[in-house]
């Protein structure tokens, strides 16, 4: 029979809060509800003893008045009776900012949701910690509530990781679905997301791909080494989509997502990371991810396909996301910030000597052409197709009404230069009302 436990004295963590918006509230409140399991899960006991706001007095729903408040974030950061900075403003400079390098600086443990930081001034933080002994947590900086950086830098540590990608912005994923679920257009529905809240503050950070492409960067020097690598990005966002495209991708087989990948260049110069619209077979998990979810699918060797789906934001999922961060730290659970021990001097996660291959890795290509409604229209096309020997797989015409008429193809995996080479030629042709709409098939 077990021996019956006697009480020791257990110490504390003292933690301070910068943010009291939504997530800010948000680990309050799970601090609280979920104290019990928490004490049962690490041997020290968490308590808040100070927070950060810029507005003191505003009520939050919630009670302050056990914590000291601080109006400045970084002077949170170095107060003597906070232990761990959880850092919940956001932004790569100001108070947001200023939490992180300071509470690093005083080499303490920093538990951030900053994924523009940490995408953008991660090799700053990296050298910080090398300085100054600290530690970064920054599980909530990616897809929310989903463990994917706990997932893929612990979970996944024994792989030759493949190819990451992911659903990382639920905004983007919402107005998809929604468009395509309701036959709505783009902007009408990105405005119900932004009275919903899924929205950035700046909603151009969601739909032209920066939101997801920070998030990208992160997974991508965690799954291939070195430090995250924003600026090697190429970028594309969903302003352009138009139902059409989402109802058409849908009849050859597809499902419409904006997707981030990151994978090694075939040339095995560096890792492309890209984020765009871009076609996924139905018959791929990710396909069916729909709504606000996230879902981040790692390849490696040898575990094959791992496919992680949850919710990417608000206040629960990424409360969830923070108070682990927090967890591991009480746990003595400290692994490198971005998976590999050595960062200074080791591979960028992109070559950037290799940014411009492009003609190497083949594609099969979907295309919405907007043409005149003429006879020898689809010639014309075609003739485009046969000169630059790109060989279609499908076409189709559809909303012809004597002035104007849509063309959809299918072509077969050719290299992406020559693609880009009869984007290019079909661009040029008198018949094309709209420069043509063109989305890779990412087959994952
Ligand atoms: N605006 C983001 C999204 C939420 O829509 O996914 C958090 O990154």
């Amino acid at each position: 029979m077990a021996a019956a436990h006697t009480s020791t004295a257990r110490s504390e963590l003292r933690l301070g809060i910068a943010g009291l918006g939504t997530v800010g509230v948000g680990v309050l409140r799970l601090l609280s509800d979920n104290a019990a399991e928490l004490a049962a899960r690490a041997p020290l006991d968490l308590r808040v003893t100070a927070v950060s706001a810029r507005d003191a007095n505003r009520d939050r729903g919630v009670d302050l008045s056990a914590y000291a408040f601080e109006s400045d974030a970084g002077a949170l950061a170095r107060r003597d009776d906070v232990d761990v900075v959880v850092e919940l403003i956001g932004g790569t400079t100001g108070a947001g900012a200023d939490a992180v390098i300071e509470g690093l600086r005083a080499g303490k443990a920093v538990v951030t949701a900053n994924k523009a930081l940490v995408a953008e001034r991660g090799a700053e933080l990296a050298r910080l910690i090398d300085e100054h002994g600290g530690a970064l947590y920054y599980e909530a900086a990616v897809a929310g509530g989903i463990p994917a950086i706990k997932g893929l830098r612990e979970g996944l540590v024994a792989n030759r990781i493949v190819s990451v990608a992911g659903i990382l912005n639920g905004t983007c994923n919402f107005i998809l679905t929604k468009m395509k679920d309701e036959q709505r257009a783009f902007d009408d529905v990105l405005a119900e997301a932004q009275a919903l809240g899924y929205a950035e503050a700046d909603p151009s950070f969601d739909i032209d791909g920066v939101d997801a492409a920070h998030k990208l960067a992160i997974l991508s020097a965690v799954a291939f080494g070195g430090v995250p690598d924003f600026a090697a990005i190429e970028l594309e966002g969903i302003r352009g989509v138009a139902l059409a495209d989402i109802e058409m991708a849908e009849e050859f087989g597809f499902s419409l997502k904006l997707l981030g990948v990151a994978k090694p260049r075939a040339s095995g110069a560096g890792v492309r990371q890209y984020v765009a619209p871009v076609l996924v077979p139905l018959s791929n998990p990710i396909a069916g991810v729909h709504d606000s979810f996230n879902a981040v699918v790692v390849r490696g060797e040898p575990v094959d396909e791992v496919m992680m789906r949850g919710r990417g934001a608000g206040e629960g999922p990424t409360a969830s996301a923070v108070v682990a961060d927090i967890m591991d730290f009480a746990r003595g659970i400290n692994p490198p910030l971005f998976g590999a021990l050595a960062l200074a001097g080791g591979a960028s996660s992109t070559d950037g000597a290799a940014m411009g291959e492009t003609g190497g890795a083949s594609e099969r290509r979907f295309w919405r052409l907007v043409v005149d409604d003429r006879p020898g229209v689809i010639a014309e096309v075609s003739q485009v197709l046969s000169d630059q020997a790109l060989s279609v797989e499908k076409i189709v015409q559809k909303d012809a009404d004597g002035s104007r008429a849509h063309v959809f193809i299918l072509t077969h995996a050719a290299p992406r230069a020559k693609a880009d080479g009869v984007a290019q030629a079909l661009g040029a042709l008198n018949c094309m009302i709209e420069a043509p709409a063109v989305y890779s098939v990412e087959a994952l």
